[in-house]
Parts: structure tokens; C-alpha cells; sequence
């Protein structure tokens, strides 16, 4: 399972890919608006870091719009991934640009109905988003489980990514349910590292090294 990052902060993507974790990063337009300065920019920056796909959204509603935006925002590098939002219009510009050869990823999936219509019209990504499904009082993970099962008896191509993760069990889930990419906030990421076992561990190794070597010398 490939890991991306779900942040606009090109600090935090520079710090997460310095160790050689990361395979990805996801934007949408609520992360960029907490940037300052140019989202062309930051978008090049960020691909640059990571050589690896990049999302960026559109943020136009019609099909027009949003062909207009997605075929500006792949013009910035080739790691750019279009972003559309699951709508009529968003199907409609995901057919297109998937034919003109662009990656696209279908956002804001919260069924399984969804994700199967998305990887008919090309999607080279879904993005079903599993925490705001479990801020509703349902089990977010229960969908991943469903499109995994779809896409492989369909044998469609389109990758599972799956979004709106709130902690460590949504990644593992996902990686056992045998999904394509989780995108983890850099906060989930930091929690992975934490056990307070492999600290003390840690502490139990040097102290005794430390004691050992001071028996040596004494
Ligand atoms: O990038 C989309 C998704 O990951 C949003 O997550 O935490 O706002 O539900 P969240």
C-alpha cells in the first residue's frame, strides 16, 4: 500500500520525504487555502519533492470550468493528478481527461455506487473519505471494504485512496483490506512513530551500553 500525505504545507511534505516514506501527496482546496502564497508554485515545489503524484483540485463546478482548471493544473508538472469532486459534471470532466491521458482523482466518494461510476469513466483514483463517514456515526472502513471487493471482481484499474483518516487503525485497516494508497495527515504519520515500549527500549539499550562501557574504563 502506497502512502501519501494529506497537507498543502510544503515544510511538512520536505520533512515526510526526507524519510523516503512517502509515495504521494493529496491537496484539496481547504489545505491550500491555509497557504500563503502562490498555489502554482507551491503545487511545483511539492512535486518536485515527492516525484511522485500530486492532487490538486479544481475548484469549478461545470464541466467546463473544470476541464479548463484541470488541463491548467496538469500544465504545472507531469506529477499532477486532477482532482474532480464526485458530481455529474466532475464524471463528465473525469471521462474527458482521462481520454486526453491524464490521471484523474474522483474526491468526496461516500458509496460504493460512486466509486464503481468513477472507475467507469476512467478514474485512476477514488477517494472515499472514511473519517467523515465515522463522524456520522457509520463505519467509514466498511466502504473501503466494499469498493476493494468491486474494483477486483470488476478488474478495473483505478486505485483505492483512501481519505479522511484520523488516526493509525484507519491505515492499518486499509493496508489489510488491500487498499491502493491511504493519505494520512502529517499528524497520523507522527502517531505511527510513537510507542512508548520502543522509547523505553531505546532508553534500555543506551543505559546499559553507557553502564558497560563505564565498568570497562573504570
Ligand atoms: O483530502 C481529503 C480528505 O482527506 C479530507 O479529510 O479530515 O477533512 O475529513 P478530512
Amino acid at each position: 500500500m502506497k502512502l501519501f500525505v494529506d497537507t498543502a504545507n510544503v515544510k511538512e511534505i520536505e520533512t515526510l520525504a526526507a524519510l523516503g516514506i512517502l509515495d504521494g501527496v493529496t491537496t484539496n482546496p481547504s489545505l491550500l487555502a491555509k497557504e500563503s502564497g502562490d498555489y502554482r508554485q507551491i503545487l511545483k515545489q511539492m512535486c518536485q519533492l515527492v516525484q511522485g503524484p500530486v492532487s490538486a483540485e479544481v475548484v469549478a463546478t461545470d464541466t467546463e470550468g473544470m476541464l479548463r482548471e484541470g488541463r491548467d493544473l496538469a500544465s504545472i508538472d507531469e506529477h499532477i493528478v486532477i482532482k474532480v469532486p464526485f458530481t455529474r459534471d466532475g464524471v463528465r470532466a473525469c471521462k474527458t481527461l482521462s481520454s486526453e491521458g491524464q490521471r484523474v482523482n474522483v474526491t468526496l466518494i461516500f458509496s460504493a455506487a460512486q466509486a464503481w461510476l468513477a472507475a467507469k469513466v476512467g478514474a485512476a483514483y477514488v477517494s472515499p473519505f472514511v473519517g467523515r463517514l465515522d463522524d456520522i456515526g457509520t463505519t467509514g472502513m466498511n466502504l473501503i471494504r466494499e469498493i476493494v471487493e468491486i474494483f477486483d471482481n470488476a478488474e478495473f484499474p483505478t486505485e483505492v485512496l483512501v481519505a479522511s483518516i484520523r488516526g493509525p487503525i484507519h491505515l492499518i485497516e486499509s493496508a489489510r483490506i488491500g487498499a491502493d494508497v491511504v493519505t494520512a495527515p502529517p499528524a497520523v504519520i507522527d502517531q505511527c512513530f510513537k510507542h512508548p515500549l520502543t522509547d523505553s527500549g531505546l532508553a534500555r539499550f543506551l543505559k546499559d551500553w553507557e553502564q558497560a562501557q563505564a565498568a570497562k574504563t573504570a
